[in-house]
């Protein structure tokens, strides 16, 4: 067998890397708000990714993935993108946006070799979108989803984390923008990830969605060409958009997981909602050959544990880590 495999035969060949900690929301659900930034010496320069990204592809990595915080406040998003694509191996290059700078950005993303793009958006209503991010950035990000289309960064799509009272009563419009405006939209159940006041309202269930989204016509599964993550997907009669549903919560998909991420400080994490790593910043630092990286990617995969604890009633705040460090 060729490839990256783990302890429990999964194929390993997709990493996600978090760019950077910052960002220009302050979202309630996301603890970015009440830690510490990074300073930027811990921060991996766009040369230490390369060659994390150089060694994983040697070793069957073929897909990666861009996030933060903010992946496009680092400057020079493109530049990073342009070197890894030039990476033998690497087949497809995706970024995970709030979307707030894709106007000014997408074009030259593309450009450097982007494929496409998912925009965080939880509300399509201006006053809830301010109390949801702290910022009245709605038009922006309305505008960015906008310019990713027109850059030809296909397909964009759009993760609604359903918030119970707070944007719940918009899941049917976000439905509906398949259809109106052919849009992916993707519902994700929000995780417990260190928020007391947003978990105490409990998660939405992917199921109950799909049920309050029957009233705009019966979900067909959907069998096309997707994503290399959890979601499954729909569509509605006659859209030209699709609907997924990502559930960590209520029906976990460890069973599939394809994933590494890479920390905006350098450390190797198998799961997002576990917290063992692998420091690959310090032995980079130190001069560690490509062979030393790749076992240490090895050790990583080695490590992942058959699956996650979440769907068993995670205790809140089992991750020490935030969010926007290890990359949503
Ligand atoms: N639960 C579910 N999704 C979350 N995201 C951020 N925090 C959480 C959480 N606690 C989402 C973001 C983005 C993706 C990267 O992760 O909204 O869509």
């Amino acid at each position: 067998m060729t490839g990256l495999f783990d302890s429990f035969q999964r194929q390993i060949n997709y990493l996600r890397i978090s760019v950077t900690d910052r960002c220009n929301l302050c979202c309630i659900y996301c603890s970015v708000g009440s830690v510490s930034l990074l300073p930027r010496s811990e921060v991996l320069s766009y040369e230490e990714i390369q060659h994390i990204v150089q060694a994983a592809a040697s070793m069957g990595i073929s897909k990666v993935r861009l996030t933060g915080g903010e992946p496009l406040l680092r400057p020079n998003v493109s530049r990073l993108v342009r070197m890894l694509s030039q990476i033998e191996d690497i087949d497809d290059i995706s970024l995970t946006s709030n979307g707030t700078l894709l106007s000014k950005y997408a074009v030259e993303l593309k450009e450097a070799g982007l494929k496409r793009v998912n925009v965080s958006l939880d509300t399509l209503k201006k006053d809830r979108f301010k109390r949801i991010t702290g910022r009245d950035k709605l038009g922006e990000v309305l505008s960015g989803i906008e310019a990713a289309h027109e850059a030809g960064l296909q397909p964009v799509k759009i993760n609604m984390v359903v918030l119970r009272g707070m944007n719940d009563d918009e899941v049917v419009d976000f439905a509906g923008m398949s259809t109106s405006q052919g849009w992916h939209v993707r519902f994700i159940e929000f995780m417990p990830f260190g928020t007391p006041q947003v978990e105490a309202l409990g998660t939405v269930s992917a199921q109950e969605i799909q049920e309050r989204i029957q009233s705009l016509g019966k979900l067909e599964p959907y069998t096309g060409k997707t994503g290399n993550g959890p979601a499954k997907y729909y569509r509605l009669p006659g859209a030209r958009g699709t609907i997924g549903f990502i559930t960590p919560v209520t029906e976990h998909f460890c069973h599939s997981c394809n994933r590494l991420r890479l920390t905006s400080d350098g450390q190797l994490r198998p799961c997002l909602l576990d917290d063992d790593e692998v420091n690959l910043k310090e032995p980079l630092r130190n001069g560690a050959s490509v062979d030393e990286i790749k076992q240490l990617i090895q050790k990583a995969v080695a490590i992942k544990r058959e699956r996650h604890q979440l769907t068993g009633g995670l205790a809140p705040g089992i991750v020490r880590r935030p969010m926007c460090q290890i990359g949503g």
